[in-house]
């Protein structure tokens, strides 16, 4: 499969060699990374040297029209995002997209829209390689199976530090380009992989602020989700944690699983404590030496093998879409003070078309802000 990356950044190294790491390996198919497209047209070259990539250059739509491209990652700000993986369906292209996807619920069912016309099937997807390592997956398979009786409650704190320089990138820290602030930007990690392993949210009441950071969006919010099967969990995203930590912990009937790790695990990561009377459930928990840790390259192998074989990726754009919703309900709450309900943000919600929906108190929308074009470069 041809590869291109668009936005030649930081988080675009990852891309490339996860690409590369599929040389050699006969359970995924041949891929290569063929084009690399930047509006920096610098930035596009030096990516191509430092990864021997064919091509480079600053026109998607080049690519695009050529046909030169079965999937493009789009590794740009979230702005051009939604903008970039509608052209590729539209073109007939996979689309594997960085986190967060999009920056609303209506650029979600935009690029819903989207793939249900793709021409030969292309699928959309998400990056949120936590879901992919093996702790993950087990405690997913040991809750499907039974064997850990019921979840009833969990925390899940990214506990992040973004000192004042982190946000003299332009397009951090505002609405319009990033999207949202440590809810949508960084939270969104440790909360997809709690949808991922609880299910469907049903409700919502959530805090956010701007305490410290000259920034438009929050720099810290805390929310409190109830789900479908009764569970309750507390979230926490801040910017504001000198000690940095992704922690997420999960107690069932037959034990507590808990994850603690920054930027990525290992097994290493993961402990088991059984429930008092339930100690034969600490035998279920255990490593496995051959599962890639988590990252892109353990979400870009069965992503590949599902666009080759014609089939869903792993992380649907309905995954997608429970996320997001998340990320609004999260921000309505705050901004309202109301309890928000799973599927009441749609169509004519101000929270349907931007995160910022009615506004945080903190920050009435600053007229002096540069065009988005300018603050993404
Ligand atoms: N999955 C993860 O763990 C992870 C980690 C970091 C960042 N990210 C996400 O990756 C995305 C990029 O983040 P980053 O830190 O690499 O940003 P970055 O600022 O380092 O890189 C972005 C690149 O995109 C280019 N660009 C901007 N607008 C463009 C356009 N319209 N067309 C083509 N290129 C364009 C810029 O010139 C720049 O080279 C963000 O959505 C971010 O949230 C994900």
């Amino acid at each position: 499969m041809r590869v291109t990356i668009l936005g030649a950044g930081a988080i675009a190294n990852a891309h490339a060699e996860a690409i590369a790491g599929f040389a050699g390996r006969d359970d995924v198919p041949e891929a290569r990374v063929t084009h690399v497209i930047d509006i920096d047209a610098g930035r596009a070259e030096a990516f191509a040297e430092k990864h021997g990539i064919p091509h480079h250059g600053t026109s998607f739509e080049a690519v695009l029209e050529a046909g030169e491209v079965d999937a493009v990652h789009i590794c740009t700000p979230p702005a051009f995002h939604a903008p970039a993986a509608q052209a590729a369906l539209r073109a007939g292209v996979h689309v594997v997209v960085e986190k967060p996807a999009v920056l609303s619920l209506a650029e979600v069912d935009a690029i819903g829209a989207a793939e249900a016309e793709a021409p030969g099937g292309a699928r959309f997807t998400q990056i949120v390689q936590h879901r992919f390592g093996h702790g993950a997956q087990l405690l997913r398979r040991l809750l499907d199976s039974g064997e850990l009786g019921k979840a009833y409650v969990a925390t899940c704190d990214t506990l992040w530090f973004r000192g004042p320089g982190y946000f003299e990138v332009p397009w951090r820290g505002r609405w319009d380009t990033e999207g949202g602030g440590p809810t949508m930007g960084h939270g969104i990690h440790q909360f997809d992989l709690l949808l991922a392993i609880l299910g469907r949210w049903s409700e919502v009441t959530a805090l956010a602020g701007r305490l410290a950071r000259h920034v438009d969006t929050e720099d810290v919010s805390m929310a409190l989700v109830r789900f479908d099967d009764g569970a309750m969990a507390s979230v926490t995203n801040s910017l504001l944690s000198p000690r940095e930590t992704s922690d997420l912990r999960f107690d069932t009937e037959a034990g507590t699983v808990e994850v603690s790790h920054l930027y990525g695990y290992t097994d290493d990561d993961w402990t088991f404590t059984p429930a008092p009377g339930r100690e034969d459930a600490a035998a279920l928990w255990g490593p496995d030496p051959s599962a890639p840790p988590s990252g892109h390259l353990a979400q870009l192998l069965p992503t590949y093998r599902a666009f080759a074989a014609g089939e869903a990726p792993p992380v649907t754009l309905a995954d997608v879409r429970g996320t997001i919703e998340l990320a609004a309900a999260i921000y309505k709450s705050a901004f309202t003070g109301a309890v928000v309900r799973s599927g009441e943000i749609g169509p004519g919600d101000p929270f349907y078309t931007t995160m910022r929906g009615t506004g945080p108190a903190w920050a009435p929308v600053k007229d002096t802000i540069a065009p988005v074009e300018e603050a993404t470069r």
